[in-house]
Order: C-alpha cells, then structure tokens, then sequence
C-alpha cells in the first residue's frame, strides 16, 4: 500500500485524495469548491432547485475569488435535470464554463452527456438501482455516483449504500462513487476497501467554515444526532418545486416535518393550508444520518485532512501484511 490515500480514478485527475463534495444547491458555493480543491478533493459548485445563470456566475467570481483557488486545479460543476429542462442557458453556461466535471442529478435523459464529452468535459450522474448504472454507462456517463438512502438532500431512497455500491460496481466497469452518510474516516475506508473510486460527500462538508449554509444551519447540523434526520416532500410541497414524488428529501426534522410528512397530500390539496403551513415553518435543513458525526463548524481543510489520514491508517490496518 501507498502513503496517499487514492484510486486509480483519483490519480487519473491528480487529486491529492478520492473525495468529492457534493454539488449540494445554496451550500457548495464557490467557497466550498475552492476550499475542497485546495485540499486535494475534487471542489463542485451546485446549483440546486433555485440554481440560475445568475447564481452560477456569481458562484463562478466566488470560486475564482476564494483563498487557495488555483486555475490549475480540477473543480467540477453540478445541475439538477428538471431544472435545465426548464432553463437551458443553465446547462449552457455550465459548459461554456469547461469544468473539469459536469454532473446532471435527478433525471432519466442523458442528452447532455456527448455534448459535455465534446467540450472535454468528464460527466457525473446519481443512481440508485443497478439498471440504473447500466443506463447512464451505455449513454456514456463517465463517472457513476452509487447514491444510498442514507444520503442528505434530494434521493431516490431505494436502499443502503454499502448493497447498492456492491450491485452497481458489479453491473459496470466504470469508476463509482460512494454516496450517503459518507462522514467519517471509517465510513470512507470502507467504501474504498468495496471498490469505489471515491467518496461524494455532502452533509459532512455543508457545516464547513467555507460552507453557504446559514449559519443557523450549521448550528442545526451541530446539534443534530444521527436518528434525528427524515425523509420527506413536505418542503419540495410548501416551496412548490415540482420535484419527481420518487425523489424523498433527507432534512434534520423538526416540528414541521413531524406535522406534514405524512399530511403531504392534505397540503398539496388545500392552497390556504399550505400558505399557513409554510409560514410557520423552520428552514429547511438537508442532511443524511451522518450528520451524528458532525461536532463543530470546521474548515474544509481539516476535515479532509482527516479523513484522509484516517481511512489511510484503517486500510493499513485492515492489510498490515501488504
Ligand atoms: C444540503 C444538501 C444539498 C444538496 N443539494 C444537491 C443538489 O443540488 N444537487 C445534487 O445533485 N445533489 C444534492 N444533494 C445530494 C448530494 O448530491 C448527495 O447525494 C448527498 O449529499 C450524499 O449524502 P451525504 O449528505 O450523507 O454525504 C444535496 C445534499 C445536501 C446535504
């Protein structure tokens, strides 16, 4: 074994280490990309439900303005597939901007892949079935994301990471990230030793010093245990964003996730409801079961750091012989 933690996927983008942040939309700003880039992951920009041209680019001056943003560092850019139906120029400017990583999430089509790959540009998608996987690699989707339903934000919550990473890995011969409650050095390690080309990690980089989140969201994240979190449509009801019903949203619960969770249809039908119901409610805050390991606000650097140190000494002692 080597002294750096890394796949062949990694090196093959001269990462420093085999993690991505995930695109997450209002946290991973250009902050964020930079600062994880900075520390040898691969920095994503996300632009979520509200993403525009307008929020990109302005994420775009964020990412070139960052401390430790260096132009020769890989930084990828993620999308949500409902949204550039709705908005084009979105995924225009995405590619305009030549990211080393594109990554389209929440959607079935995948006729933006060959016109990525024609601008140089390597492509990234979330699945959650085996089928799946086969899908997006005969559409030529270069990087598969194994997404469980431990994840935080939006998902497809079809099952745990560790069966769906076996399933998936065993259907193509592509380079697959881990995905979903991904927090720790041991949960790293672990997804490393199965086979995954990576971690994709959310949650535990969204309570980051260089993170959008507001900073009551960090404190929520802060406080919140592992058992705290659901899966719910109650915000994607009250905000009206027409997300596809397969795709649940994983938040730290709260009063109003425990009132409507299963009252999702009452509000979906009664206007007057739903006004008075999203009044009163908390923001929401996104996060999978990991969000237990998370004890402080930290910068991106030192959590990377060890995670990376970390995973690195557990796979040396699960092998101490290699
Ligand atoms: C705050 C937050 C926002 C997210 N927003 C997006 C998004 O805009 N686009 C996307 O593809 N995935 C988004 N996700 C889902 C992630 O891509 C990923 O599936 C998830 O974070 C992995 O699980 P983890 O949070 O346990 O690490 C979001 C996740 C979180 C926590």
């Amino acid at each position: 074994m080597t002294d750096r933690l890394a796949t062949a996927w990694s090196s093959s983008l001269r990462l420093g280490l085999p993690i991505v942040n995930a695109p997450m939309g209002g946290v991973a700003g250009g902050r964020l990309a930079a600062a994880v880039s900075a520390a040898g992951g691969l920095g994503m920009i996300g632009m979520g439900s509200s993403g525009s041209t307008a929020a990109l680019r302005a994420q775009l001056d964020a990412h070139r303005a960052a401390p430790g943003f260096d132009a020769a560092l890989p930084f990828g850019i993620g999308v949500v597939d409902w949204k550039i139906r709705e908005h084009p120029d979105l995924l225009d400017l995405a590619v305009d901007t030549r990211p080393t990583l594109l990554s389209v999430s929440f959607g079935d089509r995948f006729d933006w892949v060959d016109r990525a790959r024609d601008a140089g540009i390597r492509t990234a998608t979330q699945v959650y079935a085996p089928e799946q996987a086969r899908v997006a690699g005969d559409a030529g989707v270069d990087v598969l994301v194994a997404r469980g339903a431990d994840g935080g934000g939006h998902g497809d919550p079809t099952g745990a990471l560790l069966p769906l990473l076996d399933a998936v890995l065993e259907v193509v011969d592509l380079p697959v990230l881990a995905a979903g409650g991904v927090a720790s050095p041991r949960s790293l390690a672990a997804v490393l030793a199965a086979g995954a080309a990576g971690a994709w990690i959310g949650t535990a980089l969204s309570a980051t010093v260089e993170s959008l989140a507001p900073a009551e969201a960090k404190d929520t994240l802060v406080a919140a245990r592992a058992d705290e979190t659901v899966l719910t449509r109650a915000y994607d009801v009250i905000e009206g964003w027409p997300w596809p019903a397969r795709f649940l949203n994983r938040v730290v619960r709260n009063g109003f996730t425990d009132r409507w969770t299963d009252g999702v249809d009452a509000l979906e039908a009664d206007d007057a409801l739903r006004a008075d119901a999203a009044a009163a409610a908390p923001p929401a805050v996104d996060a999978g079961v990991g969000v237990g390991r998370i004890d402080s606000v930290e910068p991106v650097a030192a959590i990377l750091a060890r995670l990376g140190v970390g995973a690195m000494q557990l796979l040396r002692d699960a092998s101490p012989d290699r």
